[in-house]
């Protein structure tokens, strides 16, 4: 197998240095068609390298041919490197540097090519190849100076452009996205992997699944199904970076959304979120339910009827969820608009059969009068108790979007009216000073409007 690839080497940061010395033992390349005369010609492995004989070589190029030892040493350009050395290019000197091969190399096959990747080194995406080739390359170009520098670059340059082609191959053998994914997933589901084993493959996973495609595999893969399921795995990390990866996977990507709710996604989270699980569970849980549902009715209905209201107010008041709340009013404020959006837009436009059967869907979610029944007519207005300016505006939109259904019960609130009168004297002042520095449609000047209409509005009859 093999392995150009680990993830991890990004997030530890090792990644620079790792590939200042970059190892790739490129045992690479097919002897047959390494024709071109090169810096890097690999001699068959049974050719007796003592005899000096090089006449085998497909080209008449007077090749030297390097004897590597167990140390790394430098490879001059021109010099043949026998089969099954270790071949490495030092990507700060752009000098290709060579020692014996040894254990641990796996040979590979495909095809017409063969050759050895060593699996125990660090590897890389093809993007981080090419980023690496292309620093090397503007290292290389950037050195203008003495003739004699010219000159050593110009000795360097040939191999360089055979690493270059090198590489390609490399490309070429590049694990695709669908084999990391199986790999990742195997490493996941394997009852031998450790906790911390299965967390790194959790989070490869959710740097892969952002891709719309990568997320589709994942559910062709079997792979949802193990992220469902690991929602309520017996370690708190596991439940987080699932709820991460599932989370990831639906956001705009309406088939995998399907996939998730009908395997079960939604109701796994609502539990998640309804039992005694750590803040940044819940966290996370928050953002996957809010992904799910993002323009899926479907989702949205189904969350309706598992009781997903009740959920979230009890998590809003639930003391020591206070981080939570902006979020939690933030996922019903969206769904209120979406839904609103969605028959607005069918004002302008010739509705047709799609638009149709969307504001069906949209009109079985009826959020507004749950969202009173369960008392949020009175909550909303709480998070203006709030000191920060982004709450306080989230709290105000969700406050006017709630207004046709919430108007007297907002009437009647003990605190929403003196809330209201605190704010925009606040508010007109952050303005003043808004408008002292020159700015016109400010931020402050943005929340003092939707305080001027929620005001307006309550005293509509
Ligand atoms: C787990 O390890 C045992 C012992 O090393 C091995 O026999 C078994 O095949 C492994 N299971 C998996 C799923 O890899
Ligand atoms: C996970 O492992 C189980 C048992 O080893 C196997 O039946 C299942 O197919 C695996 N699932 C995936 C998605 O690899
Ligand atoms: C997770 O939930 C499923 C079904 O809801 C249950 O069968 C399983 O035992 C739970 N696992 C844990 C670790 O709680």
């Amino acid at each position: 197998m093999v392995t150009i690839r680990t993830m991890q080497n990004k997030r530890s940061n090792t990644l620079g240095l790792v590939m200042a010395l970059w190892l790739v033992s490129l045992q690479l390349v097919c002897a047959q068609n390494m024709k071109s005369s090169t810096a890097l010609t690999i001699k068959d492995s049974t050719d007796d390298l003592n005899d000096g004989e090089e006449t085998q070589l497909p080209d008449d190029e007077d090749l030297e041919v390097f004897r590597p030892t167990d140390k790394w040493q430098t490879l001059k350009p021109g010099q043949a490197v026998p089969a099954g050395s270790h071949v490495r290019m030092n990507l700060q000197t752009g000098q290709n540097e060579v020692k014996l091969g040894e254990e641990g190399l796996n040979r590979w096959t495909d095809g017409k090519r063969q050759g050895i990747m060593n699996t125990n080194n660090p590897s890389f995406t093809a993007q981080e190849l090419k980023e690496a080739l292309k620093k090397f390359k503007e290292g290389t170009d950037d050195s203008e100076g003495t003739k004699q520098e010219e000159d050593a670059v110009r000795a360097n340059f040939r191999p360089i452009e055979e690493l270059k082609k090198d590489m390609e191959a490399l490309d070429i053998l590049m694990e695709t996205d669908i084999q990391v994914m199986r790999r990742l997933l195997n490493q996941f589901n394997n009852t031998n992997s450790t906790t911390e084993e299965k967390i790194t493959a959790l989070l490869d996973l959710e740097y892969l699944v952002h891709q719309v495609d990568n997320a589709q595999n994942l559910v062709s893969m079997g792979g949802m199904q193990l992220v469902i399921q690991a929602l309520n795995s017996t370690d708190i990390r596991l439940q987080e970076i699932a709820a991460f990866v599932l989370g990831s996977a639906v956001s705009s990507n309406p088939s995998v959304q399907v996939h998730a709710v009908e395997g079960g996604a939604l109701q796994k989270l609502l539990t998640l979120l309804a039992t005694q699980r750590s803040m940044t569970v819940k966290k996370k849980g928050l953002f996957a339910v809010a992904s799910l549902m993002r323009h899926f009715p479907f989702a949205q209905v189904h969350f309706l009827k598992l009781g997903g209201v009740q959920m979230l107010s009890k998590l809003f008041q639930t003391p020591g969820a206070e981080a939570l709340r902006v979020r939690i009013i933030t996922i019903l404020y969206d769904m209120i608009t979406e839904k609103e959006l969605i028959s607005q837009v069918g004002l302008d436009l010739i509705p047709d059969s799609s638009h149709q059967e969307r504001l069906r869907q949209y009109a079985e979610v009826s959020l507004l009068p749950v969202l009173e029944e369960q008392g949020w007519c009175r909550l909303v207005p709480e998070l203006l108790a709030s000191h920060e300016h982004d709450w306080r505006e989230k709290a105000l939109r969700a406050l006017l979007a709630m207004m046709a259904q919430c108007q007297s019960q907002f009437k009647q609130h003990p605190t929403l009216t003196t809330s209201l009168t605190e704010l925009q004297k606040q508010y007109k002042e952050l303005v003043l000073t808004e408008q002292d520095v020159g700015e016109q449609d400010g931020y402050f000047g943005e929340i003092l409007a939707l305080v001027d209409s929620i005001v307006v509005k309550m005293q509509r009859v």
